[in-house]
């Protein structure tokens, strides 16, 4: 029964949305994968070590890590700084992310938020417009987007933390350094989507020398991407430690750049971001713990809530990918999305119901709402009976032999981000705070609506939906999962745990199978090709309107089997890589 007190808000929320955010769903319209015949999806089998990664060349220095008996934070802290170098599109120093840890070594399972943070000068309207409005360009398109970046702080903190202590920092950014300084040759999927990005970074004359030929056109496929600057920024990392970026003359440059470009971030910001240790989001589904990424993320809350109102289905005697399976997929997530855009922001600032929100009790409140047979409309689907309670991405995955396991999704939220190298410094930097919500009811790049817990606030950090998330069962790791893939995130990774643990599916097979994605808003569900036609009339039967595409996601995953480690490259990508011992 509702309160008439929760009618009228939930009225007010409906209204809001209907005129903020509709128009607004602008979303990525690549993503128009097919996926391969069964006979040519394998797993990478190795018996000592593995990391998955988007890019080959950084899954291949995570390898040698690993080979040279680093464990798996090690690796993973060489392969993030060589992303930033190999795949500037989404491998960063210049964003922020989240690694979740299962630290054998210590254990402790943890998960580092190196989210960036809004300037101290952040005021709640900064992307409205002169007429009040949500003014899409300044969180997109302007520094005013650029949000005070995470990832030098987090990839120092894990490794001073859980790294093994035999490597130094320097050591583990040598390959990093020298690929920036001696250039790599353009290939794979930056080659496939450099020409369509590319007058978006050509707008700022320091990215267009790094990314242009001589010529003034893209760099193309076999040409040599050299970064001489950001080989010198990364060389003061590997000699100072993190004070080399947030302090001194790259702190100076990097702020300068956004100022002279019409941003407010200051030195001060960046002396003062901290990378934060936090405890996982811990969910429990069919006999497995899950451990997934908490707030300042939706993902891991999202997630849990998802998989507990599954529980109560038997999933397994539904066929995987037949319309009754996807239908209740379709229902969970409508739900758990709806929660996110009204509860969820950075816990700094928000009091979040998160113990109410991945309660099993609550999950039974939500299942009990589902018809088997039809959609719920979008307006019902905003949670019933509020709980209380006192209160362009990538993704990679590492396993190493003693059982210690990382996975980690780090951003600059757009490809590229805002575009925007800081002269001198070959750092791109990130447009996150478009992840804020502008204003009650409007809604993000990714068509993510939002309301007052997701407001920008000067140090706040803006609700993220990035789901690195790691499967244990007695205690140890099974699947090591996550994906790019903004609002996609969460429910791609439910879509492989559900694969891996109720169908039994080889963890290749479970990264390549066509999913589907609904966010609540807007009421639709997107699809990938390649489920069956039977699948698709029988879900518009019940009411779903289903649209193509659904947007990129690569889900690079890893099971621990009795088999050995399995690596899942996800075949969306091309150059996406398991790189096994
Ligand atoms: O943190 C988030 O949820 C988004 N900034 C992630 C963006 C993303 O995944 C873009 N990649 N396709």
């Amino acid at each position: 029964m509702l309160l008439r007190a929760e009618r009228r808000s939930i009225a007010a929320a409906i209204l809001l949305i209907v005129a903020f955010c509709l128009p607004a769903a602008a979303q990525e319209r690549r993503g128009t994968y097919t996926p391969p015949p069964a006979d040519a999806i394998h797993a990478v089998v190795a018996e000592h070590g593995m990391v998955v990664t988007q890019e080959r060349i950084a899954a291949g220095i995570g390898a040698d890590v690993l080979r040279r008996g680093g464990n798996a934070v090690d690796a993973a802290v060489a392969t993030g700084f060589a992303m930033a170098v190999t795949y500037p599109r989404a491998g960063n120093i210049g964003g922020g992310g989240f690694m979740v840890i299962h630290s054998a070594d210590k254990h402790e399972d943890v998960a580092i938020d190196y989210r960036e943070t809004a300037p101290a000068a952040t005021k709640p309207d900064i992307f409205l417009g002169a007429d009040g409005k949500p003014d899409i360009a300044k969180s997109r398109d302007s520094a005013l987007g650029v949000g005070v970046p995470g990832t030098v702080a987090g990839l120092t903190l894990a490794l001073e933390k859980y790294g093994s202590g035999k490597f130094t920092l320097g050591e583990l950014l040598q390959p990093a350094i020298e690929l920036a300084r001696n250039g790599l040759a353009l290939a794979d999927d930056m080659a496939d989507t450099l020409p369509a990005i590319y007058p978006r970074l050509a707008h700022w004359p320091a990215t267009a020398r790094i990314f242009s030929r001589a010529d003034g056109s893209p760099l193309r496929e076999g040409d040599a991407l050299v970064q001489k600057d950001l080989a010198a920024t990364l060389g003061a990392i590997a000699e100072q430690g993190s004070r080399g970026f947030y302090e001194g003359p790259i702190a100076e440059k990097l702020a300068k750049a956004v100022r002279d470009a019409g941003g407010i971030m200051t030195p001060d910001d960046l002396k003062s971001y901290s990378a934060v240790i936090r405890a996982p989001v811990r969910g429990n589904y069919r006999g497995y713990d899950i451990l997934s990424m908490p707030l300042p993320s939706s993902g891991g809350v999202v997630l849990v809530e998802m998989l507990n109102i599954l529980e109560g289905f038997p999933l397994a005697d539904m066929k995987q990918g037949s319309a009754p399976e996807l239908h209740v997929l379709i229902e969970a997530m409508k739900r758990a999305y709806a929660d996110r855009a009204r509860y969820l922001g950075d816990p700094a600032f928000v009091n979040a119901p998160v113990v109410a929100l991945t309660s099993k009790d609550y999950a039974a409140k939500q299942r009990a709402s589902i018809d088997l047979d039809r959609a719920t409309p979008w307006t019902d689907a905003l949670s019933a009976v509020p709980p209380r309670e006192g209160s362009n991405t990538t993704h990679f995955s590492v396993v190493d032999s003693l059982g210690n396991a990382v996975s980690n999704t780090y951003t600059l939220n757009f490809p590229y981000g805002v575009g925007l190298v800081a002269e001198g410094t070959g750092v791109l930097l990130n447009n996150e705070l478009d992840d804020f919500t502008a204003a009650p009811g409007a809604s993000n790049a990714f068509g993510l609506v939002g309301f007052e817990a997701n407001l920008p606030g000067p140090g706040k950090r803006p609700l993220s939906s990035m789901s690195p998330t790691i499967v244990l069962k007695d205690g140890k790791p099974v699947l090591v999962t996550g994906s790019p893939g903004g609002s996609r995130i969460i429910s791609t990774v439910l879509q492989v745990i559900v694969n891996v643990l109720d169908y039994h599916m080889d963890v290749a097979a479970a990264v390549a199978a066509p999913r589907l994605h609904h966010q609540w808003l807007p009421d639709e569900v997107r699809i990938e090709r390649g489920f069956s036609e039977d699948t698709l009339a029988g879900l518009k039967a019940m009411g779903h309107q289903l649209i193509e595409p659904m947007g990129q996601t690569s889900a690079n995953s890893i099971a621990v089997t009795p088999n050995g480690l399995l690596g899942a490259p996800d075949p969306r990508t091309r150059g996406a890589e398991a790189a096994g011992q």
